[in-house]
């Protein structure tokens, strides 16, 4: 395996994670070399040699063949993994709203450079949801998914209608504990679940869409008597992304907060947890669980791509290249 050189961009909740997490193991045999960070005056608890504030120290550094890039500004991280890629750099990123957003220039940069674009972290961190899709279903059979990838509100919706905590105190223990978004309205207004979607969608289906094709919502609009509604019902309130695929082929794509059985799976999501519900052929229903926010938990996805870099792993986008796509339903509501 060849010996991997990691330039790091992002210091905050998952950088920090990362560096922690790479420390405790050695036996990847991957140096982080460089971290360009935007506020150099932060205390940070890794020596200061390791810092700049230059981001061409790392782009430019022909030893670092792998950059991580784990910043929350969306503009700045597609500059960051485009040019990488140019330089013939292997890149992972935890940008959920960067990938959402350049999807399309993304895939041909990949096929441009040939070189690995990962980013398992970026869709309900610890679980390996996008490896699953990749690799495991066959397009035809996928029949549905329905999930939970959004951690924060998740959580919230646990805190109010279990712990009884009002929506506020809820979100600020949410951000305290580092799982919302820095805006934490991405969150709350399903702006970061329908991103995941979006791309989600891409290596379940092969659809290659964008967040204003799918529609959504939040969870602004619930409230503590709808909890009470939900009780009376044996049911929880979630906010759940699903698609579907209709008898005509399409696939029905949607994020909203709806009511889920006590006795589903989903309700068993709680907290910070995300969890993926599959059908499909022959496998027949197939339930994924771990957290789905928080610093270790999504620096082990981080983790686990650099680990494949090691092997080349790339995304094949199978689905995409070598099967007839699927397209998104544009009249699907009232069917699924
Ligand atoms: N803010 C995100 C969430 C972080 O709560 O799910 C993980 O992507």
């Amino acid at each position: 395996h060849k010996q991997l050189v990691i330039g790091l961009f992002g210091f905050g909740v998952v950088g920090e994670g990362l560096y922690k997490v790479l420390a405790q193991t050695p036996s990847l045999n991957a140096r982080l070399k460089k971290v360009c960070i935007k506020n150099p005056g932060k205390k940070r608890e890794a020596p200061a040699e390791l810092f700049t504030t230059d981001k061409n120290e790392l782009l430019n550094d022909e030893e670092i063949n792998v950059i991580v890039e784990v910043i929350d500004d969306a503009v700045a991280a597609f500059d960051i993994v485009s040019t990488a890629l140019k330089n013939n750099k292997d890149v992972v990123s935890a940008s959920k709203k960067m990938i959402a957003e350049n999807l399309p220039a993304l895939l041909e940069l990949q096929q441009q450079t040939g070189k690995s674009l990962l980013y398992e972290s970026a869709a309900c961190a610890s679980i390996p949801v996008i490896r699953n899709l990749e690799e495991y279903y066959d397009n035809d059979l996928l029949h549905s998914i329905k999930a939970i990838v959004n951690g924060s509100t998740n959580f919230i919706l646990t805190k109010i209608f279990e712990d009884g905590l009002d929506f506020k105190q809820a979100l600020t223990l949410a951000q305290q504990l580092g799982f919302a978004e820095s805006n934490p309205t991405l969150d709350v207004e399903g702006y970061d679940a329908v991103n995941k979607w979006s791309f989600l969608l891409t290596h379940a289906y092969g659809i290659v869409t964008t967040t204003d094709k799918i529609l959504f919502n939040g969870i602004q609009n619930i409230h503590a008597s709808d909890a009470q509604v939900a009780k009376e019902k044996k049911q929880e309130i979630k906010l759940v992304a699903q698609a579907k695929k209709l008898n005509n082929g399409k696939v029905a794509a949607f994020v909203l907060p709806q009511f889920v059985k006590q006795t589903d799976h989903l309700a068993f999501v709680k907290n910070e947890y995300n969890g993926v519900v599959i059908e499909s052929g022959f496998a027949d229903k197939q339930f994924f669980y771990g957290k789905g926010a928080g610093s270790l938990p999504t620096a082990s996805a981080v983790l686990s791509d650099i680990s494949a870099l090691r092997y080349q792993y790339k995304y094949e986008y199978k689905k995409l290249y070598h099967h007839q796509p699927h397209e998104l339903s544009t009249d699907i509501y009232l069917r699924v």
